[in-house]
C-alpha cells in the first residue's frame, strides 16, 4: 500500500496504509481500537490502490500476520 496518502481533517488523520506498520504514531497515543481485520476465508478484496490481500493464507501465516498488527 501506498504509505504516503493520508486525509487531515479537523482533529482526525485518516491513513490508506497497511496496518503492519503504523510507526507515524507515537507510542502510548492510542486509547482504543476497534477493528475488522481479514477473517482469512477467502473473501476477495479490493482497494482504490489496486492492492489485493491474500485472504487464504495458511493459518499460522495468518496468526503472524494479526499478531504482527496487535503487537504495534
Ligand atoms: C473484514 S474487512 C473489514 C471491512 C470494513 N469493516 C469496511 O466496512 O470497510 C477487512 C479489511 O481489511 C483490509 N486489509 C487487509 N490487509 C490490510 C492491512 N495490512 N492493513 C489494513 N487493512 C487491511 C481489507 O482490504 C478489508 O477491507
Amino acid at each position: 500500500m501506498n504509505e504516503n496518502i493520508c486525509l487531515i481533517l479537523k482533529d482526525q488523520t485518516v491513513f490508506f496504509k497497511s496496518s503492519e506498520d503504523m510507526s507515524e504514531l507515537e507510542d502510548e497515543s492510542i486509547d482504543v481500537i476497534i477493528t475488522s481485520p481479514p477473517y482469512n476465508r477467502g473473501k476477495i478484496y479490493t482497494s482504490d490502490t489496486g492492492e489485493s490481500h491474500d485472504d487464504r493464507m495458511d493459518e499460522d501465516e495468518y496468526l503472524s500476520f494479526l499478531t504482527k498488527i496487535w503487537e504495534e
